[in-house]
């Protein structure tokens, strides 16, 4: 018996990184999953890299591979039309919709706020703050049709937390999916379904890649800024061994008195002083 035998959940983002490791723990627990993913061959929403249709494909692959079952939907969170059109393709190949886990993200230029181009600025928040709304707007109706037991994680970020200078619109809009996540929280309560949001800490996904890309830094460089910063030695963690686990804790009923809670998952990035160990 899995933990979530029966069900379906979407994922936006489900290509590749978080997203895909995530379809593959779910899916070893029994759950049905909708893979959201622009997956648009890797064009640039500038100047971050997204993932592509052979990442979508390779994590429908690794879903098969524990006996699960995944429907690769090509859906650009940002528009609106293409939401609804994923919905109906769940709906049409799984018939009802119970979880969803929304973490799609991107990335911006380093830049401070004054020089930071309002295209820019608004692709950031479209990307991870309004593309998470559209997603919510079309895809909870069907988890209140579905009745009580859904659940819904959102993924912001400890830049959701705490400030990351040079990343301020990414900042905004990963405070925003905090914002949105506790009032949703509350708006679906009534039907006892939850919503809780996690903020990861630094993991190692393609994410990481496109960020030292677009900004010019090695893979190297970017380990390197990670070396010290948690409590835990972790460094960039890998997501099967972090975020993971946390999303199959909120969206199983071992959470069931757990709602509007933000899981910090960091080793302990977000209460370590600057200065280092004062004890030392
Ligand atoms: N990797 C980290 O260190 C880290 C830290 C904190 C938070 N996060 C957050 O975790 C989430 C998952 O990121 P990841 O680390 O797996 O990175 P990732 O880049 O591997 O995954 C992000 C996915 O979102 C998809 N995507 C981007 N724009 C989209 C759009 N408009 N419509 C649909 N899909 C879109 C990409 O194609 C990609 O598959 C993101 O929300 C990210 O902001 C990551």
């Amino acid at each position: 018996m899995g933990k979530f035998d029966g069900k379906v959940a979407v994922i936006t983002g489900g290509a590749r990184g978080q997203g895909r490791s995530h379809a593959v723990a779910l899916a070893r627990e029994g759950c049905r999953v909708a893979l959201w993913d622009i997956a648009n061959d890797a064009t640039t929403n500038p100047p971050y890299r997204m993932a592509s249709r052979d990442d979508l494909d390779e994590t429908v692959r690794l879903v098969k591979d524990v006996g699960g079952e995944a429907l690769p939907v090509t859906v650009d969170v940002r528009d609106s039309a293409q939401v609804r059109a994923g919905v109906s393709e769940t709906l049409d190949r799984f018939g009802a919709i119970n979880y969803l886990v929304a973490q799609q993200g991107a990335m911006p230029l380093t830049r401070e706020v004054w020089n930071t181009d309002e295209e820019h600025w608004n692709d950031i928040i479209a990307v991870n703050l309004t593309g998470t709304f559209l997603t919510v707007k079309y895809v909870v109706p069907e988890i209140i049709k579905a009745g009580r037991g859904g659940a819904i994680v959102l993924t912001s970020s400890t830049a959701g937390l705490m400030t990351f200078p040079w990343l301020t619109s990414y900042g905004a809009a990963k405070h925003g999916v905090i914002g949105l996540g506790k009032g949703l929280a509350n708006e679906l309560g009534p039907y006892g379904i939850r919503v809780n949001m996690i903020c990861p800490g630094a993991v190692d996904s393609p994410m990481v890649d496109s960020f030292a890309e677009a900004n010019g830094l090695t893979r190297a460089d970017m380990f390197s800024q990670f070396d010290g910063m948690d409590l835990l030695g972790a460094g960039l963690v890998k997501p099967e061994e972090s975020t993971t686990p946390a999303v199959v804790y909120l969206l199983s009923s071992d959470a069931m008195w757990v709602t509007g809670h933000t899981l910090i998952v960091d080793a302990g990035a977000m209460i370590k002083p600057n200065a280092g160990n004062v004890a030392s």
